[in-house]
């Protein structure tokens, strides 16, 4: 498979997708989205592959949708177009964890792309922002919500309305990102975190994702009996019985996948 605005790679277990517009920051274009779906749809059916890792540039993750593309649609255009947002789904829907490895500006669509994903690891020079309300419309890929159950409202109202941006470290107290590095650990540390995920029993994997996902959707009470049942259903799988049987052998465990 080539692609144009993108590359995709394979670390061991684990597929490494990079944002590749350098010349406009990694502006995320119909096709830049539409290629990132195609890669994501293929390292989803690679049965070799158990974890994503999303990543652009020094300079940026990517500074947000195309405005050249965005700027002259109409309302029609955008809303039957359904702009980006049917391509943004099918990375919403992958089932194997998403790493972002966040440098340089995460912004607009940026951001929400690395919010997408199922945690961020940022480098020191990462900077998230919504700075939409500076281009006259509004966080559209998702900025409203997910940075608000991010961050909380205060920072998530402060961001959206002023389009002012966080650091690294902001990020991390905020609870947007999981992890800040060192600028030139960024890859190494989400493709180590990708790898040692890639190892574990893909149905548990899959199972713990589906449960924190819930915690986005559903009460308190729904989430614990879904979390619940969903631990029930591990001990029908042979690789429960393994990671138990191999702890109490002191031995490393041989997960099958099933
Ligand atoms: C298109 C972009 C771009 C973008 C940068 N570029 N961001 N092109 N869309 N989102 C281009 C610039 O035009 C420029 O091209 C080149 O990338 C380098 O950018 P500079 O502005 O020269 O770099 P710098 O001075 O370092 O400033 C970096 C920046 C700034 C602060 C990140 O580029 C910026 O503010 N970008 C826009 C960020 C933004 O508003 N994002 C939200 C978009 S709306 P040339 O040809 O001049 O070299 C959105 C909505 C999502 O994301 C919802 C969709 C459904």
């Amino acid at each position: 498979m080539t692609y144009e605005t993108i590359l995709y790679q394979v670390h061991e277990r684990a597929a490494l997708i990079t944002l590749n517009r350098p010349d406009v920051l990694n502006a995320l274009s119909a096709p830049l989205i539409g290629e990132l779906a195609q890669a994501v749809d293929h390292a989803e059916r690679d049965d070799a592959l158990g974890a994503i890792v999303l990543t652009g540039n020094e300079k940026a993750f990517a500074a947000g949708a195309d405005i050249g593309q965005m700027k002259d649609q109409s309302f029609t255009d955008t809303y039957m177009g359904n702009f980006l947002h049917d391509e943004a789904e099918r990375i919403e829907r992958c089932r194997k964890p998403v790493i972002a490895a966040v440098a340089g500006y995460a912004l607009g669509g940026g951001c929400e792309l690395a919010m997408m994903c199922d945690f961020i690891v940022a480098a020191r020079s990462a900077r998230f922002g919504q700075p939409e309300i500076k281009l006259g419309t509004i966080p559209g890929l998702g900025g409203t919500q997910r940075l608000t159950r991010a961050v909380g409202k205060a920072k998530a109202m402060e961001m959206c309305l002023t389009g002012r941006m966080m650091d690294a470290d902001e990020a991390e107290r905020s609870g947007l990102v999981a992890r800040v590095v060192a600028n030139d650990q960024l890859l190494d540390t989400a493709l180590t975190a990708a790898n040692q995920i890639a190892g574990y029993s893909r149905v548990a994997v899959y199972l713990a994702k589906e449960s924190v996902s819930r915690a986005f959707e559903t009460t308190l009470l729904e989430g614990l009996r879904f979390e619940k049942r969903l631990f029930h259903a591990t001990f029908a799988t042979a690789d429960q019985k393994e990671g138990m049987e191999a702890f109490m052998d002191k031995r490393e465990p041989r997960f099958e996948n099933r």
